[in-house]
């Protein structure tokens, strides 16, 4: 008996300290970051968020592969690389949320535009079996801006020299997890770019190109 209350405590406790993590309501989280059922249907708002400070490297075109098919079926797109912004790290003064301009970096500009999409698109290539710290520290700037962040449907497009899909598992845990912190948003799809290590080598590898294309056009 006192096995079993020892138990039912700690799990109590777990919860509440995995909750308490996300500043979220235990009622309010997704059961799973992972479900692939569109929220919208009809033209939609993509924001993609590119992270890569190598210009016109193998994320940057599979993001825009993803772009050219999304606008191909008359959605709207903008694209960012976050590298040509000023986003600051998360700060103790970030623990309050602020709106006003005067006080924001280019950080909650970015924030702000990702509120007004329907589609997010995340993208970076895997650095140490993680993401970029330029796409960690935007993410980590969504502290308190997160129901800001409501019913939007993600993708992720990610690339890394190691030829196995094995190497990318660490930035999509890392992606899941800030998803899993929002409000009913929802992974719906992977670009799983293994395999290419110099710039323009995942067009060595059509299956990434392509089904970057094809998420794009039926988002
Ligand atoms: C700082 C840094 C760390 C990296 N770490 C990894 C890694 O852990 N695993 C891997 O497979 N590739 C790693 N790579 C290689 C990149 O993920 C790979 O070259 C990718 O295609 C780069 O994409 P980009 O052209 O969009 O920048 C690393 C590259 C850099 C610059």
């Amino acid at each position: 008996m006192k096995t079993k209350l020892g138990l039912f405590v700690l799990m109590a406790a777990f919860f509440a300290v995995v909750c308490i993590s996300c500043g979220k309501e235990s009622s309010e989280k997704n059961t799973s970051p992972v479900n692939t059922e569109k929220v919208k249907s009809g033209p939609k708002s993509i924001l993609i968020l590119s992270s890569s400070p190598r210009r016109g490297g193998n994320s940057e075109i599979l993001c825009n592969e993803f772009k050219k098919g999304a606008e191909e079926a008359n959605h709207t797109v903008e694209m960012i690389n976050i590298n040509d912004h000023d986003i600051q790290f998360f700060e103790n003064k970030y623990y309050e949320r602020s709106d006003n301009p005067e006080d924001a970096d280019d950080a909650i500009r970015i924030i702000h535009k990702m509120a007004a999409a329907d589609v997010i698109v995340l993208s970076s290539p895997v650095y140490f079996y993680s993401m970029t710290g330029q796409m960690k520290t935007l993410i980590d700037r969504v502290f308190k801006y997160e129901k800001d962040l409501k019913s939007k449907e993600f993708y992720y497009i990610i690339t890394a020299t190691d030829n196995n899909e094995e190497a990318l598992e660490g930035t999509i845990q890392g992606f899941r997890g800030f998803i899993h912190c929002l409000y009913d948003s929802r992974e719906i799809g992977i670009v799983r770019g293994f395999g290419a290590r110099d710039s323009g080598s995942i067009l060595k590898k059509p299956t990434a190109v392509q089904e970057a294309y094809e998420f794009g056009k039926n988002v």
